[in-house]
């Protein structure tokens, strides 16, 4: 089995590499190929690799290349991780709107939406390329915003499922909570890519987040930064990204206040990449847990490994709506659990949902849709409609304060502009 990671240059990538060590009877892969426009990165990155899984006694093969075709030839999955434009232009999105009262946050906001521009020509040349020289590949696509890039991804028909790893992450931190394994925890975990609710935890098919919620409230709205009263009020556990919405204000004060999470990384990524040219480094760094990625490896192999083998088996993945969440449209790309097997993704039927969530879904969709539309035809006029759109811009005022910056900071990636 050949698979074929897109942003292999990635920090991120030991983690992954772990993940694929690790679970190696799921998804044996014989040859795993990092691409990346950086050789540096390769060099340093692949080197790591090659060492854990020398160490795990993995009998893979690493391979590190620069050209795309190349590296994509003959997989029979892509694993999509890029960022264009790096945490320089990160940094930038979790910045500017903060000059209008904003939040700045890489995925959500108007930050989200230049990224969305800038990300979504690039992924779709990627999946042209794919198609072309491997038309039954899987393209796995981590790179966000993911809710849109899948969104782009599925509209023109290319073989895609979303992933995030917020799920897994509660998945196993409430496991913990229960003291059971991860395995006997189902969520009933429903809305958009970074901004979902699980409103069930079910052990052996039982839901016990009334008494997690009871029993720990307090430790789980602080991992999120949401007042433990609302988590009581509300029966849910809504993701960190929920923050965004429910405490905007709070947020952009906070945010004012501290370098950017962009400048953060960027710190954490150069000591580790420092960790990655020793030679004598061959396991993930303790370091990595510093990045907001944790259980992406074990959610991505999971992910491949039920699509190439076919097991059927339920994921929280980000998928066509088609009818589950019966107010959207069917185009519209949902995070939800769904069967997972070699024809792709079903959603499980969804219990209908609350018009609290249901309102703001239906919204960020409506967002969503344009912003999509922004990204791939371009104009200033579909970018100020989008920001119009969104719930956290919604004046005329500030969609077209925000229009002006976002082309200014974005022109290099965005040749309409
Ligand atoms: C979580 C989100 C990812 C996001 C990451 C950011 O894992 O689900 O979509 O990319 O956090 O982590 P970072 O360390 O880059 O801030
Ligand atoms: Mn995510």
């Amino acid at each position: 089995m050949k698979l074929t990671v897109v942003g292999g240059g990635s920090t991120y990538t030991p983690e992954l590499i772990d993940g694929f060590a690790r679970l190696r009877d799921s998804l044996p892969v014989s040859e795993l190929v990092l691409v990346d426009p950086s050789e540096d990165r390769l060099a340093l990155v692949g080197g790591l690799a090659e060492r854990i899984f020398a160490k795990q006694g993995h009998p893979g093969r690493i391979v590190t290349t620069s050209n795309l075709d190349e590296g994509i030839d003959g997989a029979d999955a892509v694993l999509l991780q890029l960022r264009v434009g790096g945490q320089a232009a990160r940094n930038k999105d979790e910045t500017w709107p903060l000059e209008c009262g904003c939040v700045g946050q890489e995925t959500t906001g108007a930050g989200g939406l230049a990224k969305a521009l800038r990300t979504v020509p690039v992924v779709l040349d990627i999946a042209e390329r794919v198609r072309r020289t491997n038309p039954d590949a899987w393209i796995i696509d981590f790179t966000n915003p993911v809710g849109i890039v899948t969104r782009a991804l599925l509209s023109e028909g290319h073989k895609a499922v979303g992933l995030c790893n917020v799920a897994i992450g509660f998945q196993r931190h409430f496991a913990r909570l229960l003291g059971v394994s991860p395995e006997q925890v189902a969520l009933d975990h429903v809305g958009l890519n970074h901004l979902t609710w699980e409103r069930a935890v079910r052990v052996n098919g039982e839901n016990v987040l009334p008494e997690l919620l009871t029993c720990h409230a307090a430790e789980l709205a602080d991992g999120l930064h949401l007042p433990p009263e609302l988590l009581l009020q509300l029966g849910v556990v809504p993701s960190y990204y929920l923050r965004y919405y429910y405490a905007h204000d709070a947020v952009v004060r906070e945010l004012l206040d501290k370098p950017s999470r962009a400048a953060e990384v960027a710190a954490i990524e150069k000591e580790l990449l420092d960790l990655y040219a020793d030679p004598a480094l061959d396991e993930k760094p303790a370091l990595l847990e510093r990045r907001g990625g944790a259980y992406y490896s074990e959610a991505a192999v999971a992910l491949a490994s039920s699509l190439l083998n076919d097991t059927g088996d339920v994921q929280v993945v980000n998928t066509l709506n088609n009818g589950a969440l019966p107010f959207l449209p069917d185009d519209a790309v949902i995070e939800v659990p769904a069967t997972v097997g070699a024809t792709g993704t079903t959603p499980l039927s969804i219990a209908p949902l609350e018009p609290l969530y249901a309102g703001l879904v239906a919204n960020v969709t409506a967002y969503e849709n344009l912003a999509l539309e922004a990204a791939v035809k371009g104009g200033a006029d579909r970018v100020f409609t989008a920001l119009l759109a969104h719930p956290l811009i919604g004046q005329v005022e500030y969609a077209n304060a925000l229009t002006d910056k976002l082309l200014a900071h974005n022109r290099e990636y965005l040749p309409w502009a």
